[in-house]
């Protein structure tokens, strides 16, 4: 069975179920979601490989070969076409064209699920997926039920990483117009012991980790890299739960009484659907969503175990977020250019500035050394890498407003995070491509000699679609100094 079988036999059918990974239902055949290349603009379908399977990344992989792709449709897999889609524009602007929020990359979050790979959503700040116009969610005060799978170790103290029911304007229509699942750090409202990320609900106007805003102490910590998050809802009730998703059962971290607060009891849910934003399309947050879904009903605590177990026994794993020719963790190296007719320049940097500049065995010290660079652990991600300058000791190049920079580690998770990318093969065949960790739809880019972290078509200038893979594909070869 899968997680919406589960629920239906307990008397609480999935009203929603999304995911890029796997089919939510035992015998789901149809497509799970949608990919946009950016080569040409086609958009293909992906399916499991097999009814209630796994997906077929492979697929993905063969259509987006060479080429970037994003994903532009999660469909739902009930029937009722609660499909998500790019995020309008609402209360905030999205940072795409016409205030649109930003769609994730396909192969932001490689994963394996009993083995087999596949992606999940990753949502950097700008990006969301929404839909304002469903069927069968709950409204009003109506009883809900709602779990996700999630990347623990990625979140931000940002407004706000939620998955669930929210307004249908996108704009903020007041206390108890949403009801969603949140995750993360962001401590304006509610909090729960130690230093987070937390799984909370998104009640609108406030994130709860219990009854009341202010600390639940027992809403912990989530230190897990693979989590299930559960909200539910119903008439004067409510309650958070959460696990590791690759073993154990579900804990609540809280189950009683709604918010003793206008507007939260009864609840005034509107029934859209948002994904990587908040209500009002808020939309500064960070996550990784692998799957979930939205019931009708409020499902028992026996029922959500069931689908915890069946999340466990999916066997959710880590894969490598790198490839292409290994750039080794204590090396030196060089970027050279492969753009044709700029194929003699290096990343070098002057001053905070990162720019390419011609570089020969007979240039100064200096400049050898400002286009030298020594390869880290990532600093905000182990499994990728930093690169520290080899004139400024503690100096690596990091991103800011997307325009490459080297500054001083400044210590903070926004520097570490900023600091941190994860090499792929070049995608004009050569060398390597270096994308950033938070932001997989961008990779190093010379854009007039200066280097950006680049998407493939994007509002800024430097996202320019001709020479764009060539732009962003760098021999790596060893230091001048
Ligand atoms: O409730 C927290 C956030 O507050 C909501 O997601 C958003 O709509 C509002 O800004
Ligand atoms: O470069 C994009 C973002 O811009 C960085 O993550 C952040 O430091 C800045 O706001």
């Amino acid at each position: 069975a899968g997680p919406c079988d589960l629920y239906a036999s307990g008397g609480t059918p999935c009203v929603a179920a999304h995911s890029t990974t796997r089919a939510l239902f035992s015998a789901y055949t149809g497509s799970l979601y949608q990919v946009k290349r950016g080569s040409d603009g086609a958009t293909t379908n992906i399916a499991p490989l097999s009814a209630g399977g796994v997906a077929n990344a492979a697929a993905q992989d063969s259509f987006c070969a060479s080429t970037t792709c994003l994903i532009t449709t999660i469909f739902d897999q009930t029937g009722r076409s609660n499909h998500l889609t790019q995020a309008p524009p609402g209360g905030f602007n999205g940072p795409d064209t016409g205030g649109f929020d930003n769609l994730a990359a396909a192969d932001g979050a490689p994963v394996t699920l009993n083995g087999q790979k596949a992606y999940g959503v990753f949502i950097s700040p700008g990006t969301g997926y929404r839909n304002d116009k469903t069927n069968g969610i709950a409204v009003g005060d109506a009883a809900q039920g709602m779990y996700a799978v999630l990347d623990g170790t990625h979140f931000n103290n940002g407004c706000c990483f939620d998955y669930g029911n929210a307004e249908t304007s996108a704009h903020d229509t007041g206390n108890g117009h949403m009801e969603a699942i949140y995750f993360g750090t962001e401590t304006t409202w509610g909090t729960g012991s130690g230093s987070g990320p937390w799984i909370m609900a998104d009640l609108e106007n406030g994130l709860f980790s219990g009854g009341t805003t202010g600390l639940n102490s027992a809403d912990p910590t989530q230190t897990s890299r693979f989590i299930t998050a559960v909200v539910k809802g119903e008439p004067g009730m409510w309650a958070i739960r959460g696990a590791n998703a690759a073993s154990g059962a579900l804990s609540t971290f809280y189950s009683g009484a709604r918010p003793n607060v206008a507007g939260y009891n009864p609840m005034h849910k509107e029934g859209a659907i948002i994904l990587g934003i908040g209500g009002d399309n808020s939309n500064s947050a960070q996550g990784t969503f692998y799957e979930g879904v939205m019931t009708s009903g409020y499902p028992t605590d026996a029922t959500e175990n069931s689908v915890q177990a069946n999340v466990v026994a999916a066997k959710y794993a880590t894969t490598s977020l790198v490839s292409g020719p290994a750039i080794a963790v204590g090396s030196a190296v060089s970027f050279r250019v492969t753009t044709p007719g700029f194929d003699t320049r290096f990343i070098a940097h002057t001053g905070a500035t990162v720019n390419t500049q011609v570089v020969t065995s007979s240039s100064t010290t200096a400049l050898k050394q400002s286009a030298s660079w020594t390869v880290v652990a990532g600093l905000g991600n182990s499994q990728c890498v930093s690169f520290e300058s080899r004139d400024t000791a503690n100096s690596y190049i990091r991103h800011v407003n997307f325009a490459l920079m080297v500054n001083a580690n400044d210590g903070t998770k926004q520097f570490h995070e900023d600091a941190t990318f994860c090499p792929k093969a070049g995608l004009n065949g050569q060398g390597n491509s270096i994308r950033a960790w938070g932001y997989p739809t961008r990779s190093f880019r010379h854009f007039n000699d200066v280097l950006f972290i680049a998407s493939n078509g994007g509002v800024d200038t430097f996202d320019a679609t001709a020479s764009y893979n060539d732009d962003i594909s760098f021999v790596v070869g060893a230091a001048f100094a």
